[in-house]
């Protein structure tokens, strides 16, 4: 009994690892996709993406590893300021997240309008395209 319980606990562990480093390796050029689909609504990409919103603070200048709320000129809720000056970093961890459920991650966020990327592999495009910014 205690074997295989170690046994299946030894199974999951590798499937979560296998997993997570799915999500790390996304696919930069279907992000892309997703992005323009998904995100120009509201976004401006720079030069990546010709289309561009003006909803929501620029992501031109790239934002994995950056503090979060930094955009200049933008009003973000005060969900996201308060959360920006407790230090929140956009690691791909949190922008994960973040865009699974923006509302679940950031209280009363101006971002509520957007339901969410309930694909994993789908979040893991858009961060691995979000990390090629800013396109000189
Ligand atoms: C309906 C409009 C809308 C859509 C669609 C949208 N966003 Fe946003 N986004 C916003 C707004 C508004 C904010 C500011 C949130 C706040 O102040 O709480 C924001 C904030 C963000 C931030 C935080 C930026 C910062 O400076 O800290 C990231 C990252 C982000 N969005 C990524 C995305 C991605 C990636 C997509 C597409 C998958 C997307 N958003 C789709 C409106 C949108």
């Amino acid at each position: 009994m205690k074997k295989t319980a170690l046994f299946l606990s030894a199974a999951f562990l590798t499937v979560s690892i296998v997993g997570s480093s799915a999500w790390a390796a996304g696919d930069a050029e279907k992000g892309k996709k997703v992005a323009e689909q998904k995100c120009t609504t509201c976004h401006t990409f720079g030069k990546a993406i010709a289309k561009a919103g003006k909803v929501g603070p620029t992501l031109e200048n790239g934002i994995v590893g950056k503090p979060a709320g930094k955009v200049q000129g933008f009003s973000y809720s005060p969900g996201l300021q308060k959360m920006s000056e407790g230090g929140l970093t956009w690691t791909e961890e949190n922008l994960d997240k973040f865009l699974t459920n923006p509302k679940g991650f950031i209280q009363g966020t101006k971002m509520m309008a957007f339901p969410g990327l309930p694909a994993e592999g789908e979040r893991a495009d858009v961060i691995a395209f979000l990390k090629t910014l800013p396109v000189p």
